[in-house]
């Protein structure tokens, strides 16, 4: 696949997501919710065929390490409403905040530290504070955690939160993992799921919603091997996020400056962002995945939280030490993954007849791996295809289409971004062949039907 670094129009990738049903917003019956969006039938499997890769590739069948043995990782499932200490522990009741200033003509809300990108409510053309009428309040903390109660009575004691990170669900429960999953460090725990965060204000398309879902691993390390392991997840994970798709041109990885380091962060240690150009953010970047030395931030903060203290320090049997293990945490966006997946995807295609665009995603990624078209309707064509359809369902998301001229049908397939069709024509019953046709050189060859499952397979994971 072709480098694909000219900045294209945010507006058509929107369109197109919409037109074949990537993404909507949620709830547009309603007029919609700001920073809430919903996938569609395209959308919502391309999304997945990402989780999925991030699980296999991490969990099922993890990267060597340091010492060029698989590193292990497990998974966990936690919930999103924990025990309001959790986020006391975490620092997210003090310190998950944002600075936010209110304009007190238009009641517009804004972030401070955003305010260069903003548009005036009143006067778009302006920044706010620029237009005469703008009366901004001075930044005030606005703590970014959705509240809910738990139980029927409403009350301080029934507070709780949606999580703003999956991390939390994983540093309460590594004594458990320790306990009953024979790891020992250096191991990783990791989680996928929903998250939640009150933005104040939610933008560029899915980019910042006020619910996403986070990619998240706990690497538990050594002290002592901190700046090798952070070195480890930096590289791989850039790495990773080129595997699935995202060109060289497009992708950075940056190291944080001290005055950005999270609440959690160490000062001096490491902490970087894989950063894809966005064509809202061009020629900035904007961030996919964090990487963090956590330090013992966290197991430490809960072992004093919840009243256990030193009782919770990781043993190690053969140096017959105990301490709380460094983390390592890759945390990555699955939402802005997907985002990027499909800004890296879009390709305008004048010349073509029909498609505006065709989505060049790497066949691993693709939602729809392929078409699967009878010529016509009539002649034995259709029983054919219907064939090869039930075979090779078994194992991919393909598609049969038999409505339509066949210009029309590639057209679909291409704004979907299927990178092979087969063709089945008159001569299909007599040769046992058909014809494939590659999404971005639009070239065909024959190839014999009882060889489509390996050409797939062999594109699909080869
Ligand atoms: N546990 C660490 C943590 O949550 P983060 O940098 O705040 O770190 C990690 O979030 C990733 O989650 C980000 O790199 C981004 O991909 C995704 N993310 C964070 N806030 C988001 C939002 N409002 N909308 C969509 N994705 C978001």
């Amino acid at each position: 696949m072709a480098e694909n670094t000219t900045i294209k129009s945010m507006d058509d990738i929107v369109a197109l997501c919409r037109r074949r049903g990537f993404i909507w917003q949620s709830s547009e019956m309603y007029g919609g919710i700001n920073g809430f969006w919903d996938y569609g039938p395209l959308g919502a499997q391309l999304k997945k065929n990402l989780k999925d890769a991030w699980w296999n590739d991490i969990i099922t069948c993890p990267p060597a390490g340091l010492d060029h043995n698989p590193i292990h990782v497990v998974p966990v499932d936690t919930t999103i409403i924990m025990h309001p200490k959790v986020w006391e522990a975490s620092g997210h009741i003090g310190g998950f905040n944002d600075p936010m200033v209110d304009c007190r003509h238009c009641k517009a809300r804004f972030r401070a530290d955003h305010i260069d990108q903003m548009q005036c409510a009143k006067k778009p053309s302006k920044k706010p504070g620029e237009h005469t009428d703008c009366d901004l309040t001075e930044p005030r903390a606005f703590n970014l955690m959705f509240q809910t109660h738990t139980g029927a009575v409403q009350n301080d004691d029934s507070l709780t939160y949606l999580r703003p990170e999956t991390a939390q669900g994983i540093f309460t429960q590594f004594w458990n993992v320790v306990d009953t999953s024979r790891v020992k460090v250096p191991f990783g725990m990791a989680q996928m799921g929903k998250s939640f965060r009150n933005e104040v204000t939610p933008r560029n398309f899915t980019f910042r919603s006020r619910e996403f879902e986070q990619m998240e691993i706990e690497f538990f390390i050594h002290p002592d091997e901190a700046e090798q392991w952070y070195r480890y997840w930096r590289d791989s994970r850039y790495e990773w996020w080129q595997k699935v798709g995202l060109a060289g041109g497009n992708l950075i990885l940056r190291e944080h400056d001290k005055e950005e380091l999270a609440h959690y962060a160490k000062e001096g240690a490491g902490v970087c962002d894989v950063e894809y150009r966005f064509p809202f953010t061009s020629p900035g970047y904007g961030e996919l995945e964090g990487i963090a030395h956590r330090s013992n931030y966290d197991l430490s903060q809960h072992a004093k939280h919840c009243g256990k203290g030193d009782k919770l320090r990781y043993f190690d049997q053969e140096k017959n030490e105990r301490y709380f293990p460094h983390v390592i945490e890759p945390s990555a966006g699955a939402d802005r993954g997907t985002l990027a997946l499909l800004c890296e995807a879009y390709t305008p295609t004048p010349d073509r007849k029909g498609a505006k665009a065709v989505m060049q995603f790497t066949p691993r990624m693709a939602p729809i791996k392929a078409g699967i078209f009878p010529l016509v309707n009539k002649d034995g064509m259709p029983e054919i295809a219907q064939k090869l359809y039930q075979n090779l369902r078994n194992k991919y998301t393909v598609q049969l289409d038999v409505k339509q001229n066949i210009g029309k049908r590639y057209a679909r397939m291409d704004e979907a971004g299927t990178p092979y069709c087969f063709t089945i024509d008159g001569d299909t019953a007599s040769d046992q062949a058909v014809t494939v046709r590659d999404r971005d050189t639009l070239e065909q060859q024959r190839i014999s039907l009882d060889k489509v499952n390996a050409f797939l397979d062999e594109k699909i994971n080869g």
